[in-house]
């Protein structure tokens, strides 16, 4: 497990550095190829009024395939969890949304991306960044209204593991809502490195059945898993972003990719 926390970490400490420096080479998420009309995975997650209140440099440093908060439904006072905050970009409009009452909590593996991140978020007093894995969470149990998260987990060589810790740290009636990438079906080995090249991101991740079952192992309800953007490969893109596939492979490739909200409660 160490193995691949220090290559991702290496990855994102590099990314963060370079925004974009590790598109294409695996290990961090980006999903461009720069060919026009195939889909991003980083690009478009939020509204225009929400990106006109966030400083710019957070959304430019922002690696996320989803926008958590469309369904999270937080609230003044309340305590969110953000899994892999990165750069802070959920920090800052989680701290909005719980207000001066409320307390966020960043939490994250990668020394470059939690400096980073209090310097985005420097003079906002109700976030604190905590260093740790999202396998073994640094944090109370039933403390946390609201988990959020954002294109991480798919990361992880343990997800049960996480699952089990975000299951812990939730208090009674408290939520899970997560953003991130799964397959839609199953693909060949072959077809996942290419997409991993392609997105740099999700080697790890799950279809979006195993997800579910994987919460409902854990002990939440009210599962639930909903594809917001699916990856759609039309011939010609398809032919520039995975130039050594045959046409039968890309055609794999097609739509077995998505980015989803999934959503989870632990019982009261
Ligand atoms: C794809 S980026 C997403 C960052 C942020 N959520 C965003 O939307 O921009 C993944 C982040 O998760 C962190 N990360 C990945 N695996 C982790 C783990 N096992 N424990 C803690 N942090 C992890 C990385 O350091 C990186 O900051």
């Amino acid at each position: 497990m160490d193995d691949i926390r220090n290559y991702v970490k290496e990855r994102y400490a590099q990314a963060i550095k370079n925004k974009s420096s590790c598109c294409g080479s695996g290990g961090c998420c980006c999903g461009t190829t720069g060919a026009s009309g195939i889909p991003s995975m980083t690009r478009g997650n939020y509204d225009g009024a929400t990106l006109e209140k966030t400083p710019e440099q957070m959304a430019d440093q922002s690696f996320g395939c989803g926008n958590p908060f469309t369904e999270a439904r937080i609230h003044p006072g309340e305590t969110v969890l953000d899994l892999g905050s990165g750069a802070g970009l959920d920090l800052f409009l989680a701290s909005e949304m719980t207000g001066p009452y409320g307390k966020v909590i960043g939490l994250d593996m990668t020394d470059e991306m939690l400096a980073t991140a209090a310097e985005n978020l420097k003079g906002i007093e109700n976030v604190s960044l905590v260093k740790g894995y999202i396998e073994e969470m640094p944090v109370e149990s039933n403390s946390v209204d609201v988990i959020i998260s954002n294109c991480v987990i798919n990361l992880s060589p343990d997800k049960g593991k996480v699952l089990k810790e975000a299951f812990r740290v939730l208090r009674p009636g408290g939520r899970f809502c997560v953003s991130d990438t799964v397959f839609l079906r199953p693909v060949t080995e072959r077809a996942v490195k290419n997409l991993a090249a392609w997105s740099g991101c999700i080697s790890g991740a799950l279809r979006e059945t195993e997800y579910a079952e994987k919460m409902r192992e854990e002990g939440f309800e009210e599962v639930e898993v909903r594809r917001t953007k699916v990856y759609s490969f039309p011939d010609a893109m398809a032919a520039m972003a995975f130039p050594e596939l045959s046409g039968e492979e890309r055609n794999e490739i097609n739509g077995s990719l998505a980015s989803a909200i999934i959503m989870g409660k632990k019982p009261l």
